[in-house]
């Protein structure tokens, strides 16, 4: 049969089936809340301390409080992952601004609500899109300007990242990438946006989650000798690309072999997409930046 996953909620580890929020859980009822989610493959956790430091940002910018140290969250989330028994997994971590002590709740008095759950590793896309690249709209709708929900908050209200995904799915599209206010490449619903034009790499700098598989295919691309550019892109630039890829901790490089009814115009995934793929599952293998759930 199988295992029942296990969550931990609160100071204590629960199965799924008796794990209880409130509904009146400020996460639940407003999306007040800051989330991370770092993966496990064969049993190594791949830059924890980065997430953590990322979800340690956003709480603070959020004025959202933990009980947990980072040391202790560190601890939580391998021990729940190994009570799960999972050696690939993808491992969400939340805090909410918890239950109000009445109906016109005072945001500062909050008991947060702490959740870790481990469910088995999730790929953006299934094996066989990912071998053939995805079909990716521009949507309409603009990302959000720092000036009003900083998109470096990774935070619990996705309503604009599931109102752009609605949209691709809808015209027949399997993922969706807004652009600025500006009119700049921003970043797709749920990951970073990578293009290759003459052998150089490009990807945007403002305006974007700051993606640790991001920063991972960065460093990648520098370790290859792969020239690499943080800079604003348009439109025009991915429709005129050699290659065009997403990146995300759900599954690391995802090509894009038809954007906007533009077809790249080489078979996909490129050779670049490839090597550095290819480089950042060696990483994952090898152990680098990884934290071993056996370890204690
Ligand atoms: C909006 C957005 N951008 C980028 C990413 C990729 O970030 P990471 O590489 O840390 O998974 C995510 C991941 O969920 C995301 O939600």
């Amino acid at each position: 049969m199988k295992k029942e996953p296990i969550l931990y909620i609160n100071g204590q580890y629960i199965k799924l089936s008796e794990a209880r929020v409130s509904p009146l859980d400020q996460g639940f009822l407003l999306g007040d809340g800051i989330f991370d989610v770092v993966s496990s493959w064969k049993g190594v956790i791949f830059k924890l301390d980065r997430h953590l430091e990322r979800f340690f940002d956003s709480l603070r910018a959020a004025r959202l409080e933990t009980t947990l140290t980072q040391e202790d969250w560190r601890n939580v989330i391998m021990e729940t992952t190994r009570l799960n028994g999972l050696e690939d997994a993808s491992i969400r971590f939340i805090v909410t601004r918890g239950v109000p002590e009445g109906v016109v709740a005072d945001p500062r008095d909050m008991q947060p609500t702490e959740i870790v759950w481990p469910a088995p590793y999730v790929f953006l896309a299934d094996e066989e899109t990912r071998s053939r690249g995805i079909r990716m709209m521009i949507s309409a709708t603009r990302a959000f300007p720092p000036d009003t929900l900083d998109p470096r908050f990774k935070c619990l209200d996705r309503l604009a990242s599931q109102l752009i995904r609605l949209e691709a799915l809808e015209a027949g599209y399997d993922d969706a990438l807004w652009l600025d206010k500006e009119g700049y490449v921003a970043e797709a619903a749920a990951s970073n946006i990578f293009m290759v034009k003459n052998g150089a790499l490009y990807t945007p700098n403002t305006g974007i989650l700051r993606g640790i598989t991001r920063e991972t295919f960065l460093e990648l691309a520098s370790r290859a000798g792969i020239p690499v550019n943080e800079s604003h892109i348009t439109a025009f630039d991915l429709f005129a690309a050699d290659e065009v890829f997403t990146t995300s901790t759900a599954g690391g490089a995802l090509a894009i072999r038809e954007l906007s009814g533009r077809e790249m115009p080489s078979p996909v995934p490129g050779p670049i997409t490839t090597q550095l793929d290819a480089m950042y599952w060696e990483m994952r293998d090898g152990g680098e930046y990884g934290t071993s759930l056996q370890q204690t």
